[in-house]
C-alpha cells in the first residue's frame, strides 16, 4: 500500500503538472494564434484601406525601365586641394580642415563650379537635341524652354489640367540680379513674378509668360519687386472651375511670413492677386499645398522660426484656411515641403533649415493628411555620401505622380546659386515608393505600415517609354 501510494502520488502530481505545462502551452500557442491572426487582419486592412497594395507595388518596381531606374549609380568626384599654401600662422589659427565637396559648392570660386552648374554650351536645347537626349533629365543642367530660354520656375510646382490635358509648371522668374538687401540677410533678387511653361510630355516647355506680376511702384504692395514671393503652387478647384495659386509672401527680412492667394479662370493666367496673411495666425514661410483625391485641399507650412509644420485644410474654394489645424514635426526644424500619396498613405519630403545651402533631405509618412507624422529617414540613394547628405545639392519643392506608374514620381528639387539666383538649376528624380522602409517607426508584429521611399541619383534619365501623359491621376 506504501509503495503504492508511494507511486501513485507523485504519478497524479506528474499528470497534473504536464496537464498544466500542457493547458499553458494551448494558451500560449492560442494567444500567439490570435496575435498572428490580429496581425493579418492589420496587414490587409491596412493595405484596403490603401486601396489593395500588391499588384499595383508589383508593377511598379518590376517594370524593366523602372527598375533600371532603381540601379544605384554612384559618383565618383575628386576634391582638388585647397588652392594656394596656408601659412603655419594660419595652419595653427584653424584646424586643420579638409575641403569638403559642400564648400566647393558654396564657394564661387571652386575649380569644380562646372560639375555642379555646367554651362550653357552643355544646356539641353529642346530644339536641337540628338536624338539619345531626347526626353532625357539631366538634373543640375540648364534647362531651356522651347524658345531656348533658360526656365525660370524656381521653388516651383506642377499642376496637371484634365481640362486642357497640359501640365503648368509654377514657379519664381528669377531673372534678375542677386544682390543682398541687408548685410546679414539672405542673397535675393527682386520680385518679377510667378513664371509658368506648359508641356504635354512633361520635358519640353513652352513659356506662356508670367502669369503673377510684380507691383513697380506701390511700395505697400505686398507684390512690390522689394519683397519676397516664393514657392508657387496651383491647384484646380473642381467646384469653382477656377485655378488657385498659394505662395509664400514675405519682405525682404522675412519677418512677415505670410501666405498669398490669387486666383484665375485659365491655367496660364493671368493670375488676379487677392492678398496675404498668417494661416491661423501663426508665421508661415516655406509652404505647400496638397490636393487629395476627394477634392479636399490642404496647406502645409513651416511655422514657430521654423522649429515645426502646421497642416490644415483649406475652405472648400480653397482661398482660405479653416480653424482647424494640426502642428506636426514639432522641434524637428523643417521645410521647403513636398507631399504625395500612394495607396491610401501620405508621405512628404522636407529639408533642413540652412537658407540657400543644401542640407539632407527626410522622408516623413502619416496614414492621416492631418498627422501624425513620422520621419522615414534620408531617401536619397546613389551619387556618393555627400550627394546624398545635400539632396544631390538641392532642396525639395514638389513630388509629381507618373501616371500609369502607381508608386512612382518625379522628385523636383532646386540646386540653388546663391551667387547668382537667376542661375540656380533644376534636379529631378525618379523617386519610387516600394519595399519596405529601412527604420519603420510603426511596426505592427513585425509588419511594417510604411513603404520606403527612395530618390535615385542619375546623370541621366528618363520616364519610363509608354507612361501615359493623359491618363488621369
Ligand atoms: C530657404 C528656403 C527658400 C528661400 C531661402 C532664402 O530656406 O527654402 O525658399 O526662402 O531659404 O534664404
Amino acid at each position: 500500500m506504501r509503495i503504492k501510494n508511494k507511486y501513485k502520488k507523485p504519478m497524479t502530481l506528474r499528470c497534473c503538472d504536464a496537464g498544466s505545462r500542457c493547458s499553458t502551452s494551448v494558451f500560449l500557442l492560442s494567444l500567439l494564434g490570435c496575435l498572428i491572426l490580429f496581425q493579418l487582419y492589420c496587414y490587409v486592412d491596412h493595405t484596403d484601406r490603401s486601396g489593395g497594395g500588391g499588384e499595383a507595388r508589383l508593377h511598379v518596381s518590376h517594370h524593366p525601365q523602372v527598375r533600371e531606374l532603381q540601379e544605384v549609380e554612384e559618383e565618383n568626384l575628386n576634391v582638388p586641394p585647397p588652392k594656394g599654401k596656408r601659412s603655419p600662422r594660419a595652419v595653427k589659427r584653424r584646424p586643420k580642415r579638409t575641403t569638403t565637396l559642400i564648400d566647393e559648392f558654396l564657394d564661387e570660386n571652386s575649380q569644380m563650379r562646372h560639375v555642379f552648374f555646367p554651362g550653357h554650351k552643355r544646356a539641353i536645347d529642346p530644339m536641337q537635341v540628338v536624338d539619345n537626349d531626347k526626353y532625357h533629365y539631366y538634373p543640375g543642367r540648364m534647362w531651356l524652354d522651347t524658345e531656348g530660354h533658360p526656365i525660370q520656375a524656381h521653388g516651383g510646382g506642377i499642376l496637371y489640367d484634365k481640362n486642357s490635358r497640359t501640365y503648368y509648371w509654377y514657379g519664381e522668374y528669377k531673372d534678375g540680379p542677386t544682390y543682398h538687401a541687408h548685410k546679414k540677410g539672405a542673397a535675393r533678387v527682386d520680385i518679377i513674378g510667378v513664371g509658368c511653361y506648359s508641356s504635354k510630355d512633361l520635358w519640353t516647355w513652352k513659356h506662356e509668360g508670367i502669369v503673377l506680376a510684380a507691383e513697380e511702384t506701390n511700395e505697400t504692395h505686398d507684390l512690390h519687386k522689394s519683397n519676397v514671393l516664393e514657392r508657387p503652387k496651383v491647384i484646380y478647384n473642381e467646384k469653382t472651375e477656377k485655378y488657385v495659386m498659394w505662395m509664400h509672401i514675405d519682405d525682404s527680412n522675412y519677418t512677415k511670413a505670410s501666405v498669398g492667394v490669387a486666383i484665375s479662370d485659365a491655367p496660364d493666367g493671368p493670375f488676379n492677386y487677392l492678398g496675404s496673411h498668417r494661416p491661423h495666425g501663426f508665421e508661415s514661410r516655406d509652404m505647400t499645398v496638397f490636393k487629395d483625391d476627394d477634392g479636399a485641399a490642404y496647406i502645409i507650412y513651416s511655422s514657430e522660426d521654423n522649429s515645426e509644420l502646421h497642416i490644415g485644410p483649406l475652405t472648400e474654394d480653397y482661398l482660405n484656411v479653416t480653424s482647424v489645424m494640426r502642428r506636426v514635426l514639432v522641434g524637428q526644424h523643417r521645410e521647403a515641403p513636398a507631399l504625395f500619396k500612394h495607396q491610401g498613405t501620405y508621405y512628404m519630403i522636407t529639408s533642413g533649415c540652412t537658407g540657400w545651402a543644401p542640407n539632407e533631405a527626410l522622408a516623413h509618412a502619416a496614414e492621416s493628411v492631418m498627422g501624425p507624422w513620422e520621419t522615414m529617414g534620408n531617401p536619397c540613394l546613389g551619387g556618393n555620401k555627400m550627394f546624398r547628405l545635400t539632396t544631390f545639392f538641392a532642396q525639395s519643392t514638389f513630388v509629381l505622380p507618373i501616371p500609369g506608374f502607381p508608386g512612382m514620381f518625379i522628385f523636383m528639387a532646386d540646386r540653388w546659386n546663391p551667387a547668382d539666383l537667376r542661375d540656380s538649376r533644376y534636379v529631378w528624380l525618379p523617386l519610387i515608393v516600394a519595399g519596405p522602409a529601412d527604420e519603420p517607426l510603426e511596426y505592427s508584429f513585425g509588419f511594417p505600415w510604411w513603404s520606403r521611399v527612395s530618390i535615385y541619383w542619375h546623370r541621366k534619365w528618363r520616364l519610363p517609354q509608354g507612361w501615359n501623359p493623359f491618363q488621369t491621376m
